[in-house]
């Protein structure tokens, strides 16, 4: 059976853009194919063959992906979803963008207009297809999220970091509002949310504590006489778990790859 390439373009080439692009390339029968990457920092692209760098996202098209992976910031799902989403499919990992229910909107939309599709990984999040098949009778999702200081970008929220010396809880509330306030930390709660009971309704606790070195994340759901409890401990560069990298991976694989093998869905 003669199997079709995925015409893959990355935007992000950081801690988890590059792992990923590694990871694609390793095994040339996956049927995937990285067309180009786009950084907005040239340096992070020097080592790269120029013919897959693309300086202007706006020529995106030119490069005829057939998926285009976000891997930067949830401003670029802002500034570029609709005009990715008006000519291919779409995967954005800062999926903090969602919380701006205009920028949830505008996506669903899109992909309606436009015949295209946009995902969401699940990333950080352990247990996200027990969340989602079990999102119409979920009463409770508490999403709980534990960190160094020194790795929660605080600057949207206004605190610094390195004035935390004991344990502090950042944010206590419902998950649509702690996005905004940390945007580059939060991905794992705002994809815990999307996929449950949505933004409004899950309960988020951001707490950091300067003398932890890893990263925690905990979900307690309750509902229709299921009770889900899972957390998962990690190391933590930057802000990003040491298993995010091939996480991001396995759902690009998910999605692109056309190579031959069995696969878990
Ligand atoms: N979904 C998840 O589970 C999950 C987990 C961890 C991180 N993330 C998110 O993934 C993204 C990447 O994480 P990382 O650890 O690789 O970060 P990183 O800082 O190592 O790399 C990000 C790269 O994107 C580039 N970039 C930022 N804004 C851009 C823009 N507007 N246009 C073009 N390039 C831009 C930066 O120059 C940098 O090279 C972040 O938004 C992070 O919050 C998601």
């Amino acid at each position: 059976m003669p199997q079709k390439t995925t015409r893959i373009g990355l935007i992000g080439y950081g801690q988890i853009g590059a792992e990923v692009h590694k990871m694609i390339d390793q095994d040339p029968n996956n049927g995937m194919k990285v067309v180009f990457v786009h950084d907005q920092l040239e340096q992070r692209l020097a080592e790269l063959p120029g013919d897959l760098v693309l300086r202007d996202l706006g020529d995106f098209a030119t490069k005829e992906p057939d998926l285009v992976v976000e891997m930067a910031h949830a401003d670029v799902t802002r500034q570029w979803g609709e005009r990715l989403l008006e000519k291919t499919n779409y995967m954005l990992i800062s999926v903090t963008a969602l919380a701006d229910r205009e920028i949830e909107k505008m996506l669903e939309e899109t992909t309606r207009k436009h015949g295209t599709r946009a995902f969401l990984p699940h990333g950080g999040v352990v247990g996200m297809d027990a969340l989602l098949e079990n999102r119409d009778v979920w009463d409770e999702v508490h999403s709980i999220m534990k960190k160094p200081p020194k790795n929660v970008d605080c600057a949207a929220a206004g605190v610094d970091p390195d004035s935390v010396t004991e344990e502090k809880v950042l944010y206590d509330g419902p998950t649509r509002g702690v996005c905004p306030l940390f945007p580059r930390n939060t991905n794992t709660l705002a994809a815990i949310a999307y996929a449950g009971i949505g933004f409004d309704r899950t309960h988020s606790t951001l707490i950091v504590n300067p003398e932890w070195d890893t990263a925690t994340v905990e979900i307690h759901a309750k509902g229709g006489g299921i009770t889900l409890d899972v957390s998962r401990v990690e190391g933590i560069t930057g802000v990003t778990g040491a298993s995010t990298p091939a996480s991001i991976f396995n759902t690009v694989q998910m999605i692109g790859s056309t190579g031959p093998g069995i696969h878990i869905r």
